[in-house]
């Protein structure tokens, strides 16, 4: 459903944060893109998005492509109404506005008034915290909830792809226990398709089928999720053991650095 193939990306013309970077997410799949900080995993998600402009970031090799369709050069309101949401690094809910206002603001480009008003009850199904906060101010929410609220918000789009940055970010472990369960109910249910980017590699290798290994702008380890979970160097921390396929293992190989991924 979604393939980058080759892709580079520069920031203001001159950082080179992407190196060749080539993934594919299945249709109804979970995919999940780790990696240490700085590795480029936001920058990839914001890629796809097509908000890399706002920051003067630019794709400057490669192709990113959605059912079969280019999404470089295009708007992020194009790119959301082709079914595309991204649920932002540290959440970015609108402090000032009611919880019910910002899943407003997640339907932006849709106009069926009664259409919307049924979502936003869904997405309270979903998310019963954020029922009976209706018309508190999403900044006094908790940040367990704004994350619920971030991803809510992004469903108000009806996405059939949702890119997730860090969802885990800043939880207590419980919660980010019950933030994984709901996406991946919400990846069961509404077979929305799902990129998920975390450094909490444990936690995302337990709903992706597939993992990606972000190092530096590239791409330095892929299997399963199986395989990645279950490879004992991998587990602990030490990428150039992996045999999780002869390329990546060579790709690595010359890689020696004990990565802070929580595994
Ligand atoms: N607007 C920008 N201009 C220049 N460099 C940037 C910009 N945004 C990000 N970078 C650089 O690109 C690299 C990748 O950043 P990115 O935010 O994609 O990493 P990340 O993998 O999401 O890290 P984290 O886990 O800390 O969120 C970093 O070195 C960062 O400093
Ligand atoms: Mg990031």
């Amino acid at each position: 459903m979604l393939t980058l193939k080759n892709v580079e990306i520069i920031y203001s013309n001159v950082i080179l944060v992407i190196k060749g970077l080539t993934l594919e997410v299945p249709e109804g799949g979970v995919v999940a893109l780790l990696g240490a900080n700085g590795a480029g995993k936001s920058t990839t998600l914001k890629a796809i998005a097509g908000l890399l402009p706002a920051e003067r970031g630019e794709i400057t090799k490669g192709v990113v492509e959605f059912d079969g369709q280019r999404l470089n050069d295009r708007t992020p309101a194009a790119i959301v109404k082709m079914g595309i949401a991204l649920v932002p690094e540290g959440r970015q809910v609108f402090e000032h506005l009611s919880t019910e206002d910002n899943l407003m603001v997640g339907a932006h480009t849709r106009k069926h008034i009664l259409d919307i008003r049924r979502d936003i009850e869904l997405v309270y199904q979903y998310f019963p915290a954020l029922a009976g906060r209706r018309s508190l101010e999403a900044g006094y929410l908790s940040g367990g909830e704004q994350q619920m609220l971030a991803i809510g918000r992004a469903l108000m789009s009806r996405p059939k792809l949702m890119l997730l940055d860090e969802p885990s970010l800043g939880l207590a472990p419980m919660l980010v226990e019950e933030i994984f369960d709901i996406i991946a109910r919400l990846n069961r249910t509404t077979k929305v398709t799902i990129l998920l980017v975390e450094q909490n590699a444990a936690m995302a290798l337990t709903i992706a089928q597939y993992g990606y290994v972000l190092e530096n702008g590239r791409i330095v380890l892929d299997g399963s999720a199986a395989s990645l979970r279950d490879n004992e160097d991998v587990k602990e921390f030490y990428l150039g053991l992996s045999d999780v396929g002869r390329r990546s293992y060579r790709d690595v190989k010359h890689y020696r650095r004990r990565e802070r991924w929580i595994l």
